[in-house]
């Protein structure tokens, strides 16, 4: 087991985040991506789906302050930084696609970088406290992070972003590339992050294992916001069914159930 049956323990006086987004845009130079995005992360697991290039990557580049945006960003009410070193210390941190470890560097000192905020005596103790949640990155501490299996590297970058205590996690594909039984563990993780009281924004393909353990989910689509609700409305709501879980998942759905399709997950066209 990657996990301890302990959760992750947070310090019970830090409030949990909650995020509000309206009219976001952002781009690439003249080429825009993101048209009017309005969206909330409230406390617990938040998940963004959609196909790919629908601009869920930007999305979470914007929100970290990687590229220029327009619109509001609220956090807890107040407007968020530009700056990404400004977003850091506000509490924001991303684990960006791809994992982006120093590969070279071993699995300690990949961890210590999460810990650049904090002088030394508490990044020991940081460490100390991520490594009793990752058991198994103590044991790998000084194994250099490049030769790690993707599961394994994954889990050093959740672990090197849990290093800065976040306040709102949000992850970038986290499961992409990975074994069914390691998507299952990472999952798993991110939801016990939540639980334990780090807000979690997560963008994920997997769309039905997403669903599983998010709270609540958004579906982007050519950088619009096309359908959102609680996670397990999403899961049988037909946008999603039909889309993204594909035919063998359409099971019969009673009319009840789409009547309450209909109730709980906010569908808006684009
Ligand atoms: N650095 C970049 N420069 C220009 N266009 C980009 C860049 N990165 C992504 N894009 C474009 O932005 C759109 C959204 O990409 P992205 O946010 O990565 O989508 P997703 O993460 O949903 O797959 C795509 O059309 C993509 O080609
Ligand atoms: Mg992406």
């Amino acid at each position: 087991m990657w996990w301890r049956d302990r959760p992750f323990e947070l310090d019970p006086s830090i409030r949990r985040a909650w995020l509000r987004v309206e009219g976001l845009s952002a781009g690439y130079g003249p080429i825009p991506v993101l048209r009017d995005v309005r969206f909330e992360v409230k406390p617990g697991l938040t998940v963004i789906l959609g196909p790919n290039g629908a601009g869920k990557t930007t999305l979470l580049r914007a929100l970290n302050g990687l590229i220029p945006r327009r619109g509001l960003v609220l956090l807890d009410g107040e407007e968020l930084e530009e700056k990404t070193h400004e977003i850091v210390r506000a509490g924001v941190t991303l684990v960006p696609e791809g994992r982006q470890l120093f590969p070279q560097m071993t699995v300690r000192e990949n961890l210590e970088l999460g810990g650049w905020l904090f002088a030394k005596p508490v990044r020991e103790r940081r460490i100390a406290e991520v490594m009793a949640n990752f058991p198994k990155l103590r044991e790998r501490s000084s194994q250099l992070a490049g030769t790690m299996s993707g599961g394994e590297q994954q889990m050093v970058a959740l672990a090197r972003a849990m290093m800065g205590a976040p306040r709102l996690l949000m992850l970038d594909e986290p499961s992409l590339g990975l074994a069914p039984r390691m998507v299952d563990e990472l999952l798993a993780m991110a939801r016990r992050i939540a639980d334990a009281g780090t807000t979690v924004l997560m963008v994920e393909q997997n769309v039905k294992k997403a669903l599983a353990v998010a709270d609540r989910g958004y579906v982007l689509e050519r950088g619009a916001l096309v359908a959102s609700g609680p996670a397990k409305l999403l899961a049988r709501s037909t946008v999603v069914r039909e889309a993204y879980l594909g035919a063998e998942s359409a099971d019969t759905t009673t009319s009840s159930n789409a009547a309450n399709d209909r109730r709980g997950a906010s569908l808006r066209s684009s």
